[in-house]
C-alpha cells in the first residue's frame, strides 16, 4: 500500500516509501510527516558492512523513522530478528510500510513506543541510537539494556558543541569541555566516545571501540560492550585531555588538566583493524565508492590521536605547502605517517614536532626544486 505523500526510493538492495519531501544534507530535519534523509544512505551502508562482517542474533533500529536501517538490515544481512522502533506512530505506518513493501515480516518487527521504556523491559545484541541531535539522553537505557558483549551503535549530529563551537553546551551534555581547533571534529569524536565509556564504567562495563568516524555533519560510533569492573577501569585509564597552542599548532596530549584543555576525552584506538579488514564495500551497497574510499582510509589511518594540518604547519613556518604524497613518503622514511578521514589535507604521524618540522622544510624545498 503507498501512503499519501511518499515516494519509492532504492537504497541499497532494499525499496524504500519515504516521505515525497525529505532532507537530502546537512543533519536534516523532519520536511514531510517523517524523517528521512537520502544522504545518510552512506551511514546506512556502514552498517549494513558492518553486520555482514560481525552479525548478531537480535538488533533493535531504536529511532527508526522510515526504517530505512532497519529494513535494510533485514534485506542485505543475515541478522533474523529485527526490531524497528520509534515513538512517532506516523513514522511506525511508515515502517510498516516498508516491511510489507520489503517482505521481511519474518525477519523485523515495528514497535511504537519510547526506546527508553522499551529497553527498560528488553534486551539486545545490538542497539542502535539514531536521534536528531545529542544522543545522551539515551546512553544510559542503552548501555544497561545492551546484552552481554553486545554492540553499540551511536550517531550524534550536534556537532557544534562537540568540535568546540559551543564548549559550554558540550560540557552541559557531555561533561567535557570541547576546543576549537584545526582536529576539532576528532577531538568532538574522542569526547562523544570517551562519553559513553565513562556512562558504561557506571554499570562496571568498558567497551571497545570498533569503529568511529566523522562524515558529513555528524559523528558515529560502534562499541562492542566489554564485562566487568576491570575492563571498566581498563577504559577509564585511556582517557585524558589534550591541548592545543593556536599560535604554533602544537598540541600535547595525556592525564594532565590545564585551563587551556578540551576533554575528558578518549585517547584509545578508534578502529578495530581486524574488523575494518572483514569489511567489505559490495557493489550492491547504495554509495560502494564512497565506501571503499572510506574503508581505504581508516585501514591506513595511523592510530595515534590527532593531525596536523598541511596549511597549519606551512603557514607556521612561513612557507609553501608540500605536496601531501610528498610529505607522507619523508615521513614514513623515518617514523610512520598516514592520512587521516577527517581532513584530504592533514596528516597523523607517531614523530615528535621537532622531527616533524625539519622534515617539513626537507618537503617544501624538494617540491618546489619539481614544480
Ligand atoms: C533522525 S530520525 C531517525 C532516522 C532513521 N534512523 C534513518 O536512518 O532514516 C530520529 C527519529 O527518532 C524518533 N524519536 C525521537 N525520540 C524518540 C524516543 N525517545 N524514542 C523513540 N523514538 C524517538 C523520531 O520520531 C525520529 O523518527
Amino acid at each position: 500500500m503507498s501512503l499519501p505523500g511518499s515516494i519509492e526510493v532504492l537504497e541499497g538492495r532494499t525499496r524504500l516509501q519515504v516521505p515525497h519531501n525529505h532532507s537530502s544534507g546537512g543533519p536534516g530535519k523532519r520536511i514531510g510527516r517523517v524523517f528521512y534523509n537520502s544522504q545518510m544512505a552512506f551511514n546506512r551502508d556502514i552498517s549494513v558492512m558492518f553486520l555482514r562482517a560481525r552479525p548478531v542474533r537480535s538488533a533493535l533500529d531504536a529511532m527508526a523513522g522510515t526504517g530505512a536501517r532497519a529494513i535494510r538490515w533485514a534485506v542485505e544481512t543475515d541478522v533474523s530478528d529485527i526490531t524497528a522502533n520509534d515513538r512517532d506512530p506516523n513514522a511506525v505506518e511508515y515502517i510498516r510500510a516498508n516491511i510489507d513493501l520489503n517482505n521481511v515480516n519474518a525477519r523485523c518487527n515495528s514497535t511504537n513506543e519510547d526506546l527508553r521504556c522499551m529497553l527498560a523491559r528488553r534486551a539486545f545484541d545490538m542497539i542502535d541510537i539514531d536521534p536528531f541531535g545529542s544522543p545522551v539522553h539515551y546512553i544510559p537505557a542503552a548501555v544497561q539494556a545492551v546484552k552481554r558483549r553486545g554492540l553499540l551503535a551511536i550517531t550524534a549530529t550536534d556537532t557544534a558543541p562537540l568540535a568546540g563551537t559551543y564548549p559550554k553546551k558540550s560540557m552541559r551534555r557531555y561533561g567535557a569541555v570541547s576546543m576549537r581547533s584545526p582536529f576539532g571534529h576528532e577531538s568532538g569524536l574522542r569526547i562523544l566516545i570517551g562519553h559513553v565509556m565513562r556512562e558504561a564504567a557506571k554499570e562496571d562495563r568498558g567497551a571497545r571501540c570498533l569503529l568511529s568516524f566523522y562524515a558529513d555533519h555528524y559523528f558515529r560510533i560502534y562499541l562492542q560492550m566489554e564485562e566487568g569492573g576491570a575492563a571498566a577501569d581498563r577504559c577509564l585509564k585511556q582517557m585524558g585531555y589534550v591541548e592545543n597552542d593556536p599560535a604554533t599548532g602544537y598540541f600535547t596530549y595525556g592525564l594532565e588538566y590545564s585551563n587551556r584543555s578540551a576533554g575528558p576525552l578518549w585517547l584509545g584506538p578508534l578502529h578495530d583493524h581486524e574488523l575494518l579488514s572483514d569489511m567489505e564495500a559490495t557493489n550492491d551497497l547504495s554509495e560502494v565508492r564512497r565506501c571503499e574510499k572510506y574503508l581505504e582510509l581508516w585501514r591506513s589511518e595511523l592510530d595515534m590521536p590527532f593531525f596536523y594540518e598541511n596549511d597549519e604547519l606551512s603557514s607556521f613556518l612561513g612557507i609553501s605547502p608540500p605536496r601531501m604524497d610528498l610529505l607522507l613518503e619523508k615521513l614514513n622514511e623515518v617514523g610512520k605517517a598516514s592520512k587521516t578521514h577527517f581532513s584530504p589535507t592533514a596528516i597523523k604521524t607517531d614523530l615528535p614536532i621537532e622531527d616533524i618540522l625539519s622534515i617539513y622544510q626537507e618537503a617544501s624545498a624538494s617540491n618546489l626544486r619539481h614544480d
